[in-house]
C-alpha cells in the first residue's frame, strides 16, 4: 500500500512518513513482509519499509546490491517519532523465523546425528563435533531450506498463487527443491549445468521435477532460470538468497546448540552463504560469543570481501575449479553477503583440492561415513596448519558435514 493513499495515522504510516523525510524518497510500508526479498523483487518502489513484529527493515533498492537498514520499535516514540536506522542486514531473517522454520519442517527432515572422532580430537587438540547432514533427506542440508520455502508458499505466507518453483543448482538444492515440491504438490523446474553428475541429475528427475540443462557458467544458469520463470509463472527459489532458505538452513544451529550448548565455534562450508548466514543468525542470537567460521574452496577469495565489506569479485560471476563440486560459485549471494559481513568471522579458511581429498579420505577411512567434496571442507579446515594457530580458548568446535552426494564411480582419488 502506498503511504500517500493512507491517512489512518497508524504507526506504520508515521514511520513511513518519517523515513520518506529521512531518505528523501517515497517509501512504502507493508504489514506482512514475512518474506522481505520476494516482496522486494516485486516492488517497483525505490525504498521499501518492512514491518515485522518489533522491527522494521528499510531496504534501499536504488543501491546495487540493495542496502538494508534496521529500525527497532523501541527507537520509535508513540507518535511514530524519530528512529535511527542502522546497518543491520541480518534483520531480513530473525531467530524467530528460524525457530518457526524448525517447527514447520520437523515432520519432513531428520534431526541429524552429531558424531565425534577421537583421532580427530587428538590431531587437533580440540573437541570436534561433526553435524552429519550427509544423513539428511536428499543427502544434504539443502532439504531444510527447500521444504521450509515450499511449505511457506503452501501456507500462503509468501508468494501466494505461485504456479510452481524453479531454481538453478549444481545439484543439491535442485534435488532438495524437487523433493520438497513433490511433498507440497507444487510444479518444479530445475536448471542444471550439463556437467553435473548423473547421480544428481537422476535424483532430481526421480522426484518429478522437469530438468533443463544449461551451459556450465553462471550467466547461462541465471538466464535459463529467468526464462522458465517468465514463461511458466514460477517463483525463482535461489539456492542461498531466499529468506525461507536461509531460515531453513539456520535450523541446523538450533539442533547443534541443543546438544552442545557450550560450543565455541561452528565451521561452515560457504558458497552462496545461505547456510553460513542462517547458522550465524541462529547461533549468535542464542550465544553472541560463538564464532562462525566460513570455509571456502580455493579461488573464492571471501576473506578480502568480508574484511572490506565489499564485493570484490569479478563480474560476470565466475565458476571455481574445485573438487567441492556442489559449490562452484565464486560469489556469495547479494543478500547473504551483508549478513556474512556482519556475523561471520573475518578469518576465512581456504581449502585446496589436495586438502579436500585428504579430508574425504579421513571421513571414509577413519569415520566410516560417505561425504561429498563440499562436506569435506570443514574437516580440511580443522586439519589445517591455520587451525593450529587459532585462539586456544576455542575448544569445542562443530563442523558441518553438509552432504553426502558423491559420485562413487568417480571418486577424486581413483584413477
Ligand atoms: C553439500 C553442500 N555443502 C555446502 C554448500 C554451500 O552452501 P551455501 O550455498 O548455502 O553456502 C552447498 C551448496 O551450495 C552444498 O550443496
Amino acid at each position: 500500500m502506498n503511504t500517500n493513499q493512507r491517512s489512518d495515522g497508524s504507526k506504520e504510516v508515521k514511520l513511513a512518513q518519517h523515513l520518506t523525510e529521512l531518505v528523501g524518497q517515497k517509501t512504502e510500508t507493508r504489514q506482512d513482509p514475512w518474506c522481505v526479498l520476494p516482496y522486494l523483487r516485486l516492488s517497483p518502489e525505490p525504498n521499501v519499509v518492512c514491518f515485522r513484529s518489533q522491527q522494521f527493515v528499510l531496504i534501499d533498492t536504488s543501491e546495487d546490491p540493495p542496502v538494508s537498514r534496521r529500525a527497532v520499535l523501541r527507537d520509535l516514540d508513540e507518535d511514530g517519532g524519530p528512529i535511527s536506522p542502522v546497518n543491520m542486514a541480518s534483520n531480513s531473517v530473525t531467530i524467530e523465523d528460524i525457530v518457526a522454520a524448525r517447527e514447520r519442517i520437523k515432520n519432513y527432515v531428520h534431526v541429524t546425528p552429531i558424531m565425534t572422532s577421537s583421532t580427530m580430537d587428538e590431531l587437533t587438540g580440540r573437541e570436534i563435533f561433526f553435524k552429519c547432514e550427509n544423513f539428511q533427506k536428499t543427502g544434504a542440508f539443502k532439504a531444510r531450506g527447500a521444504i521450509n520455502t515450499v511449505l511457506s508458499i503452501k501456507e500462503g505466507r509468501i508468494t501466494p498463487g505461485a504456479k510452481g518453483v524453479v531454481t538453478h543448482s549444481s545439484g543439491n538444492h535442485g534435488m532438495a527443491l524437487a523433493w520438497a515440491a513433490q511433498i507440497g504438490q507444487l510444479a518444479c523446474d530445475v536448471v542444471i549445468a550439463n556437467t553435473t553428475s548423473d547421480i544428481k541429475k537422476s535424483a532430481i528427475q526421480r522426484n518429478g521435477a522437469v530438468l533443463t540443462q544449461c551451459e556450465p557458467n553462471a550467466v547461462s544458469r541465471i538466464e535459463t532460470c529467468k526464462r522458465i520463470s517468465d514463461e511458466k509463472g514460477y517463483e525463482i527459489i535461489s539456492t542461498c538468497d531466499h529468506p525461507c532458505v536461509i531460515a531453513g538452513q539456520g535450523t541446523m544451529a538450533l539442533e547443534i546448540l541443543d546438544e552442545i550448548p557450550d560450543l565455541d565455534a561452528i565451521f561452515v562450508p560457504t558458497s552462496g552463504g545461505g547456510m553460513a548466514a542462517g547458522i550465524a543468525i541462529a547461533a549468535k542470537a542464542i550465544n553472541p560469543n560463538i564464532k562462525i567460521f566460513s570455509v571456502e574452496p580455493e579461488g573464492k577469495n571471501l576473506e578480502p570481501c568480508l574484511r572490506s565489506g565489499e564485493r570484490l569479485w569479478p563480474n560476470p560471476p565466475q565458476f571455481l575449479d574445485t573438487i567441492a563440486d556442489a559449490m562452484p560459485m565464486q560469489q556469495a549471494g547479494k543478500h547473504t553477503f551483508p549478513i556474512l559481513c556482519e556475523l561471520v568471522e573475518k578469518t576465512v579458511f581456504t581449502v585446496a583440492n589436495d586438502d579436500i581429498v585428504k579430508a574425504l579420505r579421513f571421513a571414509f577411512q577413519r569415520m566410516k561415513i560417505v561425504i561429498e567434496g563440499a562436506a569435506a571442507l570443514g574437516i580440511a579446515a580443522v586439519m589445517s596448519d591455520k587451525m593450529k594457530s587459532l585462539d586456544p580458548s576455542i575448544r569445542k568446535v562443530a563442523v558441518i558435514l553438509s552432504g553426502g552426494n558423491i559420485d562413487i564411480d568417480h571418486l577424486p582419488w581413483a584413477h
